[in-house]
């Protein structure tokens, strides 16, 4: 089959590389050179399930933005509420009603959210209740599972006293919490800190049970982050699917469908230990994430978001499955519909495979987000260029 060009993509990148390290702000975004030939390094448009590329391509998009864009590209009426609110003001020198608003609005669909405040991205709100359950517990040391993001706990320049205090830990693998906290001593564990596994999430109704007790024996925090599996899973995450409540989470990507926005909320004898923490940030109540919020909490409360995003979720898994059975290829799709992770056979390359669906007009990634602009049509479209793909990489792999 003809190729697509990603020419003017590849020529951005090489000016890009020459101002930006990795030439990107994300690093699961930076472009991989084994893809050079297909890999849109840049894109400009998006619009529901698809988006455009500099180059003019065409894409059924399944990566989302990395998950925020839960509800699909230029949502209208979250566009309408940012466009409405930016006639009013960004950001100003005391609070914004919306700020109150939105508080509320979370207090009343999420479990463990007796208290609410605001900030930008994941990886500071998970920094902040992390800080939020040393300042209250009076203790150091905190379990986590899963990635939190980059404050403090990834990469190199972490000091070597503040890297001590982070014990990481296997999803599912409730000995290895026991092992953690018997070596660092119950009364030094401010918190335990879990994100969801993605193929192995169906373990969580034994395992985050398993972390509330072992957390209210120990007296130490427990805190969720609810990140992806937030307003996707359900609207209130892995709290309201598998019914355990934390003491603290972090809600990001899904939302405000992308439009910038996290909430760090919970118990409130908690959260108002913040005065004292001092977790405090010029942008926390920025009012356009906020009104993007608030539109996206009036659709998931009209419409039936999640149950779509199940439904577009296992009409891309039984699909695959289907499509790669008739190949006679062991490949399927592992954990939730919302959020499934690809399972191609043990050899084969998944960037490969990621490289063929791009060369289609499906942007695929290891996890698949479907969105609630994703139509059953759209679906079948990308399940033929998935198919086609993996028939071409099984017949020539690399
Ligand atoms: C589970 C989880 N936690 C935390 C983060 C960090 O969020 P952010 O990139 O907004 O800082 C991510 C980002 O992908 C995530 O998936």
């Amino acid at each position: 089959m003809s190729k697509r060009s990603v020419e003017k993509s590849w020529e951005l990148h090489e000016r890009a590389i020459k101002v930006v390290p990795m030439a990107t702000q994300t690093h699961s975004k930076a472009p991989r050179q084994a893809l050079r030939e297909v890999e849109p390094c840049f894109l400009v448009r998006g619009d529901g399930c698809r988006v455009w590329d500099v180059d003019g391509n065409e894409y059924i998009d399944f990566r989302n933005g990395l998950g925020p864009v839960s509800l699909g590209y230029a949502y209208p009426s979250v566009n309408e509420a940012v466009a409405r609110q930016l006639q009013d003001g960004v950001v100003f020198s005391y609070s914004h009603p919306l700020e109150v608003e939105i508080a509320e609005r979370l207090v009343d669909i999420i479990p463990c959210a007796e208290r609410v405040r605001f900030l930008k991205t994941g990886g500071e709100a998970m920094a902040a209740t992390h800080r939020l359950a040393r300042g209250f517990t009076g203790r150091d040391h905190i379990l986590t599972c899963g990635y939190h993001g980059w404050v403090n706990s990834m990469g190199k320049g972490v000091p070597t006293p503040t890297k001590s205090t982070y014990t990481a830990l296997p999803w599912g693998n409730i000995d290895a919490f026991q092992t953690a906290i018997d070596a660092q001593g119950a009364d030094n564990i401010a918190a335990i800190s879990v994100a969801c596994d993605y193929a192995g999430v169906e373990q969580g109704h034994q395992f985050l049970p398993a972390l509330r007790t072992m957390c209210d024996r120990i007296g130490a925090v427990l805190i969720f982050d609810e990140i992806v599996m937030g307003f996707r899973l359900r609207r209130a995450g892995a709290q309201e699917y598998f019914g355990v409540t934390p003491d603290l989470a972090v809600f990001a990507k899904g939302i405000s469908n992308g439009v910038p926005l996290s909430t760090y909320l919970g118990r409130a004898d908690i959260m108002d230990a913040v005065e004292k923490v001092v977790i405090s940030s010029t942008f926390g109540g920025d009012t356009l994430g906020l009104a993007a919020a608030g539109a996206v909490l009036d659709i998931y409360e009209q419409e039936d978001v999640i149950g779509e995003l199940w439904a577009r979720g296992e009409q891309l898994h039984t699909g695959f499955a289907a499509l790669a059975e008739s190949q006679g290829v062991e490949a399927n799709f592992a954990g939730l519909p919302p959020v499934g992770m690809l399972q191609l056979p043990d050899g084969v390359d998944r960037l490969q495979f990621e490289g063929a669906c791009l060369n289609r007009g499906v942007i695929t990634f290891s996890v698949y987000y479907p969105s609630y602009s994703h139509s059953e049509a759209d679906i079948d479209e990308a399940l033929g260029a998935m198919g086609a793909a993996l028939q071409q990489i099984m017949s020539d792999p690399a």
